[in-house]
């Protein structure tokens, strides 16, 4: 499973990048908020750090609005993935920017049906969002398992982006359900490298070697 980096914040990009945990990068208007940087100049900036896919996301509303932003943002570089949302506008602009041969990905896909529109319009990438399913009571990962059914029984390419993902948990039922991305914040990807018995672990062997007296170097 490919890991993205949710967050706009460029010093966390290049730490996870330097360790090889980053395959590519989403952002959306409220990471850019966030960081507080100019759209245009920080995309730039994480563009030279990270060879993989950089979603960078549209404003408007309409497809033929949608267009000019994305051929824009496309403009910033090659590993550019112009981000719509899953509406009607925005199936409308993938199809059309898909078919100039540039990465998409649809975001905000809260159904099945959304993520098989989306694919159809020539989506690289489709990003339902689990945490925000789960704020409201509903299972995310069973959407994350009904889209892997549903494009492998008619072979698409796109590729499911799990996004909105919270917890180390959801990032273990993507890899077990075989989402091909799932994209998290830096402290989550941190996250996964701790387990309370590592540390009562390490805890004792350290307690034990200082008792030997030992030194390596
Ligand atoms: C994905 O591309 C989105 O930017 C992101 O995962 C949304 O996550 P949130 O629901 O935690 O804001």
């Amino acid at each position: 499973m490919k890991f993205f980096v949710d967050t706009a914040d460029v010093d966390a990009i290049r730490e996870l990048n330097d360790l090889g945990m980053v395959d590519g990068v989403t952002t959306n208007p409220s990471l850019i908020l966030k960081s507080g940087r100019d759209i245009l100049e920080v995309t730039k900036e994480i563009c030279d750090i990270v060879s993989g896919p950089v979603s960078a996301e549209v404003v408007a509303l309409e497809a033929d609005a949608m267009i000019a932003e994305g051929r824009k943002l496309a403009e910033i570089a090659d590993n550019i993935a112009i981000k719509l949302p899953l509406t009607w506008d925005g199936l409308k602009a993938c199809k059309v920017l898909s078919g100039e041969g540039r990465m998409v990905n649809v975001t905000l896909c809260f159904s099945a049906n959304q993520a098989l529109l989306a694919a159809k319009a020539g989506a690289s990438f489709i990003s339902p969002f689990i945490g925000r399913l789960d704020d409201i009571n509903l299972d995310g990962m069973d959407l994350i398992e009904d889209i892997r059914t549903i494009y492998d029984n008619y072979g698409f390419k796109t590729e499911i982006l799990a996004a909105s993902i919270r917890t180390v948990g959801h990032v273990q039922d993507c890899a077990r359900i075989g989402a091909d991305v799932m994209t998290a914040p830096p402290e989550v990807i941190r996250k996964l490298a701790s387990h309370p018995l590592t540390d009562k672990g390490l805890e004792q062997f350290m307690a034990d070697w200082a008792k030997t007296g030992q030194k390596i170097l």
